[in-house]
């Protein structure tokens, strides 16, 4: 099966995001990945619920807010509330992964865990039974346009593996990172569900056919 698409916005048009989304939509995006940074767990600061309502308002795609962010109880409700579809917490700052997972579902959205470069799989073991994403971040956070990191690729196999054998075949692993038309074939193999990608469709002159290329086998 194709893998879906999630359309980063963190390489578009910081002014016109509402119109970026829609483009992304039309251009055939299966869901708006949302970059959501606190200046703190990453150095840079992008969106908040305001900028989400008013994306999530403008496309019938789900949205998923990726919450690159120190406190990430603190904004489940707020990206809850503008309309995100699913909340991706990182597993770094979360002493109490499997409570904060609970509080975004208990809060209406489907609930996702992201796992930087060089944290294990390890981290989320006791909460795959529970998650409805697994974010693999294949970048360090905090920018677009960076390189892939190949070497943390076989984290994608082992969590389509124990997802599977857990059952929980509608789990979404997704990769997000450096994710181009040059990579997305062998993630898509290695187990790869999602692919979300950034800088390669806005920096693209035909949109469409850049998630075209990311599709290709
Ligand atoms: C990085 C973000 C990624 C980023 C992907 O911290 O989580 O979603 O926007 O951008 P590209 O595809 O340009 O690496
Ligand atoms: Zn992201």
């Amino acid at each position: 099966m194709k893998p879906l698409v999630s359309a980063s916005l963190l390489s578009c048009d910081h002014g016109r995001l509402a119109a970026e989304a829609a483009s992304m939509e039309s251009a055939g995006a299966d869901m708006i990945h949302l970059d959501v940074m606190d200046g703190v767990f990453v150095p840079e600061l992008t969106f908040g619920p305001a900028a989400a309502l008013s994306i999530c308002r403008a496309v019938r795609i789900p949205v998923d807010g990726h919450l690159m962010v120190e406190i990430p109880d603190g904004q489940i409700e707020g990206f809850a509330k503008a309309g995100c579809r699913y909340v991706t917490v990182h597993a770094e700052p979360c002493p109490h992964l499997d409570r904060t997972l609970s509080r975004i579902r208990e809060a209406g959205c489907l609930c996702g865990v992201a796992l930087n470069p060089a944290t294990p799989v390890e981290a989320v073991r006791w909460v795959l039974p529970v998650v409805d994403l697994v974010l693999v971040m294949t970048v360090n956070p905090g920018y677009g346009g960076q390189a892939h990191i190949e070497h943390v690729r076989p984290k994608i196999g082992i969590l389509r593996r124990e997802l599977d054998e857990l059952g929980r075949h509608e789990a979404i692993v997704s990769v997000d990172g450096g994710v181009d038309s040059g990579n997305a074939a062998l993630l898509r193999r290695a187990g790869a569900d999602m692919l979300v990608a950034g800088s390669f469709i806005a920096r693209s002159p035909d949109r469409s056919s850049a998630m075209e290329a990311l599709r290709a086998k």
